[in-house]
């Protein structure tokens, strides 16, 4: 059964490139996960009106590959919302640039702090 993509418009749409793999030709998790990373940082931002920083990363799961050339969406949302705390799941896809087929590559939940001007911890306000 396929997955069902998310309803809307990405977070973030980028171009994995050469620049962009492992020693074997294939994308980089790590780069993947720094734009998972990106993409739950804006929509931290965007919640809490202000700096935020990554505390936690659950869940993390590399389903299948990106290959170079791939269109890679990266679609976050907020699950909940704590004292201080957001957690906001995120999900990539990747196309295939020739192609209309479109596939879960990774998924994640990550937990990002509301941060004052001292980076500590503050309270989220969330103008929603
Ligand atoms: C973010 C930071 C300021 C928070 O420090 P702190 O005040 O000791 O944090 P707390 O223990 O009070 O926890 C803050 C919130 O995070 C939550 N939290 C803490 N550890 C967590 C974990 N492992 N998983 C999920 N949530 C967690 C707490 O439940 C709390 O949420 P709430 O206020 O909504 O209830 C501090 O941990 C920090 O600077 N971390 C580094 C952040 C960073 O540099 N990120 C980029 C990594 S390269």
């Amino acid at each position: 059964m396929p997955d069902t993509q998310p309803q809307g418009l990405p977070t973030i749409r980028t171009i994995a490139m050469p620049a962009d793999t492992n020693p074997a030709g294939d994308i980089f998790g790590g780069w993947l996960m720094s734009q998972m990373d990106l993409a739950a940082g804006s929509v931290a931002a965007l919640t809490a009106r202000g700096r935020s920083a990554t505390i936690a990363v659950e869940g993390m799961k590399f389903h299948r590959p990106v290959k170079v050339g791939d269109e890679v969406s990266l679609y976050a949302e907020i699950v909940s919302i704590g004292r201080t705390s957001m957690r906001i799941n995120v999900e990539a896809w990747r196309r295939q640039r020739d192609s209309e087929t479109t596939q879960k590559v990774t998924e994640a939940t990550f937990t990002f702090v509301a941060l004052d001007d001292e980076g500590g911890a503050r309270p989220v306000i969330d103008q929603g």
